[in-house]
């Protein structure tokens, strides 16, 4: 009886939609900086993908591409089709407003344009940068704020920009984001450092859409062989009680 209403539980988390989601904090991404999407059990906020998305739309976007992405894939942020319609048809392609199969817009189709624009640096493509490198969310966060005034003994390059978390301390992308520099709709205060934190765990996103999913089917699975393992076990111990 007790194996049964064992058997019972671990069938009824295994089958219960977003079980261990209810476990994670919420987000507190500031101070020290926090991302939902961090450890085993990451998942997306998705109000701070929205948010993230609208920092890379109205200030990134005008420098960086991001071609992995389609204007459709922003539903899986929450947005409905009529605000996903409106994002699209607000962007303005070669040939007319985007639509939603179009991938993002980018700036710089010719990248011999950009490096002209930045003293010969080219701006990334963000698609996967997140996933470029190790704690990529993190650095993109250190990097956005981390302009500082060049110390004493630094002999600033021209056109660069000193940054701590720039591996050299000079980069070419000016500084991207103040206080204010865009409104929230959802009333988050829009500080630097939140616009920052908000527009990597959008880059992150970008880089693994399919975080949440993933982490669902893993739990799943962890689930089902720990259920057929207590299964084999009750039905060794059944076997060899029979056969003594
Ligand atoms: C005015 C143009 C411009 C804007 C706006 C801009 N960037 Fe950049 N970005 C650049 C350039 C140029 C580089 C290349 C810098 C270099 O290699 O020195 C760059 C590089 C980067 C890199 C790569 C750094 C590395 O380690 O190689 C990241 C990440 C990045 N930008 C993120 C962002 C994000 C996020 C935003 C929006 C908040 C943004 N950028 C806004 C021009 C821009």
């Amino acid at each position: 009886m007790r194996r049964l209403t064992l058997a019972a539980a671990v069938l009824a988390v295994l089958f219960t939609h977003h079980a261990y989601a209810q476990d994670v904090p919420d987000a507190a991404p500031l101070s020290p900086p926090h991302w939902q999407s961090e450890g085993a059990f990451g998942s997306y906020d998705k109000a701070a993908l929205q948010r993230g998305f609208l920092v890379y739309q109205t200030v990134c976007a005008s420098c960086h591409s991001a071609n992995a992405l389609h204007y459709r894939d922003l539903d899986a942020l929450g947005f409905d089709t009529a605000q996903i319609a409106a994002i699209a048809s607000g962007v303005k392609l070669a040939n007319g407003p985007a639509t939603l199969d179009d991938s993002f817009k980018n700036p710089y189709p010719d990248p011999s344009a950009a490096a002209a624009a930045f003293g010969g640096a080219i701006p990334p493509d963000l698609s996967s940068f997140a996933a470029s490198r190790p704690h990529g969310t993190r650095y993109i966060f250190d990097l956005l704020t981390g302009y500082a005034g060049a110390p004493g003994d630094v002999s600033q390059l021209p056109n660069h920009y000193f940054n701590t978390a720039f591996p050299g301390g000079q980069i070419e992308m000016p500084p991207p984001l103040k206080d204010n520099q865009v409104s929230y709709a959802d009333g988050t205060k829009p500080t630097a450092a939140q616009e920052a934190a908000d527009v990597a765990a959008f880059l992150t996103w970008a880089a693994d859409p399919n975080l949440d999913s993933r982490k669902e089917i893993g739990l799943r699975a962890t689930l089902f062989l720990i259920f057929l393992a207590f299964l084999a076990i009750a039905t060794k111990r059944k076997i060899w009680r029979e056969a003594v």
